[in-house]
């Protein structure tokens, strides 16, 4: 019997679980948003994430998920008479560039198969070819489990294409995966905060370079809700444009103090350890979706070589122990199924989940 009140928990890549630590956060007395207590907060919070980040640059609270900063980026820091370079590897960088064409930007498509990367070398290529005002790179695919080589992406950029603004959508990256904000040179990053911040849905976080912001002040028609102009004049007074997601900034604020008194690389260290135990189970028992050299350390995409029914195993696990996992995203349905291993998820609870599929599916 599905109740809602008593959840399954969640091992599909986002919303992840949330601790009940976290969760109490969202119960505090609410605060004016206008108020001292409010300024304080948001203050506060920021000044972590630029740690969390390793940025000097604007960071921005959204009262929105994710998909609202894919439109933002474009309607404020590309023309109408412009073109952007979508880079599209999977269902979430396939979108974006839908999101592109919806905002009456023009688009050029630099798409792979599902399962492969985007590496440097094919951006050059295009990039060498044309003229584009931006380019938009997902950083880690959350429909294929894969990690673009952002690394690599980003030094040619800036070696080679200094001019062209970098988008990186750091949906299911973000804290879980290195994301050092200013050397990377990227102009605007962001993420919904029900992945690896570990938080439930209804907050984005946005990182955008003091270059971008620069540009959007001269872009006609931006809109209002997503204005970075407005934002920013917010943002130095330590408030939002409008009322924003205060419980959600509250448990922000608490899940950053952990991630810096825990240390970044500790952080990146422990999603690595997690996604290496899953590939190996992985690779045991069936195979990964992706090369090995680009599968994430915040989820694993598994090809389902065995051809088990996931949906029938998913329901039989959530019967006998109140948990899910992710079936395959979009036409991977059946065909794949993902774990998520991320944000406050434990290696003993990966232990314990994988042993429930090894009884499962025996
Ligand atoms: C890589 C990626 N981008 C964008 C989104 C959309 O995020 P949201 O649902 O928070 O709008 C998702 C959601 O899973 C995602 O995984």
């Amino acid at each position: 019997m599905v109740d809602w009140k008593n959840p399954p928990r969640l091992f599909i890549p986002g919303p992840v679980k949330v601790d009940d630590d976290v969760l109490q956060q969202l119960a505090r007395p609410t605060l004016g948003h206008r108020g001292k207590e409010y300024a304080q907060l948001q203050g506060e919070t920021v000044d972590m994430l630029k740690k969390i980040f390793f940025t000097e640059q604007n960071v921005f609270l959204s009262t929105s998920s994710a998909s609202g900063i894919w439109e933002a980026a474009i309607r404020n820091c590309v023309r109408e008479d412009e073109t952007v370079l979508c880079t599209m590897c999977g269902a979430f960088s396939d979108k974006w560039a839908d999101v592109v064409r919806s905002c009456g930007r023009g688009v050029d498509e630099l798409k792979v198969e599902w399962g492969q990367a985007i590496t440097a070398e094919m951006i050059d290529e295009k990039l060498a070819g044309g003229k584009y005002a931006a380019v938009t790179l997902v950083y880690n695919e959350t429909s294929t489990g894969l990690m673009n080589p952002v690394e690599d992406i980003s030094k040619m950029m800036k070696e080679k294409y200094p001019d062209v603004l970098v988008f990186v959508d750091s949906v299911s990256a973000m804290v879980g995966l290195p994301l050092k904000f200013d050397e990377l040179g990227w102009d605007i990053t962001f993420a919904s905060v029900q992945k690896a911040f570990a938080i439930p849905p209804g907050l984005a976080v946005a990182l955008v370079s003091n270059r971008a912001l620069e540009k959007s002040a001269g872009i006609p028609n931006r809109g209002y809700y997503f204005d970075f102009q407005l934002w920013a004049k917010s943002a130095a007074k330590n408030q939002t444009l409008s009322t924003p997601n205060i419980p959600h900034i509250m448990a922000l604020n608490y899940q950053c103090a952990k991630l810096v008194k825990e240390g970044m690389e500790n952080v990146w260290a422990r999603h690595e350890e997690m996604g290496d135990f899953v590939r190996g189970w992985a690779k045991e028992n069936f195979e990964l979706f992706c090369e090995e050299k680009y599968a994430s350390n915040t989820l694993t995409t598994i090809k389902n070589t065995k051809g088990i029914d996931v949906a029938k195993t998913i329901g039989g696990i959530q019967e006998k122990h109140n948990t899910v996992f992710g079936n395959g995203y979009g036409a991977l349905k059946e065909k794949a199924f993902r774990v998520a291993h991320m944000g406050d998820i434990t290696m003993d609870d990966l232990k314990e989940l994988l042993g429930w599929i090894d009884d499962e599916i025996k």
